[in-house]
C-alpha cells in the first residue's frame, strides 16, 4: 500500500531533496507550504498544504491519517532575529505537535530534524555523540533544544516520534552553507577561509539518514547524522582538487574572529543590523573543531555516508547554474 507523508520545509533545501526521494519511493506526499514559498521544480506532484506552522487546521489536515510526519520546518539567526527563531523552531515544533495528537485520524510517526548543534565535544579535540549534551549557544540552538524536548514528551506519552541530528549538511539548492563553502574553493577572488572544523554531510545521505529514522529509529531515539570530520582548510583544499579551483589561500586568525562578536553586538545595538558572528559565544564557537560521530545511527539504522568528492560533483553543477 501507498504510505503517506506530511513533510514540513518541503520548500527548503533539505526538505525539496527529501519530497524528491519519497516521490521516487512511490509515497504520497503532502507538503507544507506558505503562500510566499518558492517551490521550485515540486510544483507537482507533492500535495500542498498552504498555511504555516501556526495555523492551527491546516497542520491538522497535514499530519491527519498520514504514516510519518516529517518536521523540517525551521528558521536560522541567518533569517530571523532571535524572537523569530525561537517562535518558529519551539513554539513551531509544538503547534505541530498539538496537530499530531489532536487530529481526527492518528497521525503518523513523527520524525524530527533537529541540529547536532545541540550536542558538542566536552573538550577541543573530542569527537561528540548523542550523550553530549552541551549549553546552547544562541537562539537557534536553545529553541532546537526546547524542541527536542517536546518531542521526546511526545514519545514518551501518546506519540512516536525520533529526532535526527544533521551536522553542515552540504548540496545543491543551499545557497548558505554549501555556496560559501564553493566559493572559497573555486572563486579567485577569495582570499580568507575561516579557521576551525566541522563535520560535513552530502544532503542524499542526510536523506536517507532521515527515511532510515522512520523505518528503524527508536521511539524516543536520537540520532547524529554526520559526513566526514574536516578543517575548513581540508575542505576547501578537496573540493578545489575535484573541480580543478584555487581555494582561498590566508586563514583569518582566530583573534579576528574573536574581536568580530564585540563588534557584531556593538553594530546590532547601535545599528539595529546583525552580523555574523552575532555575539562573543558564537565568535568563539566558530574557531573550534566541532566534530562529530554517528556511530549510533550506523549502529542502529544503518547509516552510511560518502566522502565529500561525491558530493561535489552535484553541487558544483548547480552553483555553476546560478
Ligand atoms: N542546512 C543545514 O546545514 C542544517 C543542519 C542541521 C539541521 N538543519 C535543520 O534542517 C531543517 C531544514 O534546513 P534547511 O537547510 O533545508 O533550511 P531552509 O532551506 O531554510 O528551509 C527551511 C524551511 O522551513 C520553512 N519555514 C520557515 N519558517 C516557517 C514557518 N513559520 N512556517 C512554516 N514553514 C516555515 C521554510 O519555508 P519557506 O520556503 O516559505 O521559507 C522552508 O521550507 C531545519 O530545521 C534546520 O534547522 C539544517
Amino acid at each position: 500500500m501507498t504510505k503517506t507523508a506530511a513533510v514540513t520545509g518541503a520548500t527548503g533545501f533539505l526538505g525539496t531533496h527529501l519530497c524528491e526521494r519519497l516521490l521516487a519511493d512511490g509515497w504520497t506526499v503532502r507538503g507544507l507550504s506558505r503562500p510566499t514559498s518558492d517551490r521550485g521544480d515540486l510544483e507537482a506532484p507533492v500535495e500542498w498544504y498552504v498555511g504555516d506552522l501556526f495555523d492551527d487546521a491546516t497542520l491538522r489536515s497535514l499530519v491527519d491519517g498520514t504514516d510519518a510526519v516529517f518536521h523540517l520546518a525551521g528558521i536560522g539567526l541567518w533569517s530571523g532575529d532571535a524572537a523569530t527563531v525561537e517562535r518558529v523552531n519551539a513554539d513551531g515544533t509544538s503547534r505541530l505537535i498539538d496537530a499530531c495528537r489532536h487530529g481526527e485520524t492518528s497521525a503518523g510517526k513523527l520524525v524530527f530534524t533537529s541540529t547536532a548543534g545541540t550536542r558538542r565535544p566536552s573538550t577541543e579535540g573530542d569527537i561528540a555523540d548523542e550523550t553530549d549534551y552541551a549549553p546552547p549557544v544562541g537562539a537557534y540552538q536553545s529553541s532546537k533544544a526546547e524542541a527536542e524536548v517536546l518531542v521526546d514528551n511526545y514519545a514518551s506519552t501518546v506519540g512516536e516520534a525520533v529526532t535526527v541530528h544533521p551536522t553542515s549538511i552540504f548540496g545543491p539548492g543551499d545557497e548558505t552553507f554549501t555556496a560559501q563553502l564553493l566559493a572559497m574553493a573555486t572563486d579567485p577572488t577569495m582570499f580568507v577561509y575561516l579557521p576551525g572544523g566541522l563535520s560535513i554531510v552530502g544532503v542524499t545521505d542526510v536523506v536517507d539518514g532521515i527515511v532510515a529514522a522512520y523505518e528503524r529509529g527508536e521511539n524516543g531515539g536520537h540520532y547524529i547524522l554526520g559526513g566526514e570530520n574536516l578543517t575548513l582548510e581540508q575542505a576547501i583544499s578537496r573540493i578545489a582538487h575535484c573541480t580543478g579551483g584555487h581555494r582561498a589561500p590566508l586563514e583569518v586568525p582566530s583573534a579576528a574572529i574573536h574581536a568580530a562578536g564585540p563588534v557584531a553586538e556593538t553594530v546590532g545595538a547601535v545599528a539595529g543590523v546583525r552580523m555574523f558572528p552575532f555575539d562573543r559565544d558564537m565568535a568563539r564557537l566558530a574557531t573550534k573543531r566541532l566534530y562529530y560521530t554517528s556511530r549510533k545511527a550506523r549502529d542502529e539504522l544503518g547509516y552510511d555516508y560518502e566522502p565529500l568528492e561525491e558530493h561535489v560533483p552535484n553541487a558544483m553543477a548547480w552553483y555553476r547554474s546560478l
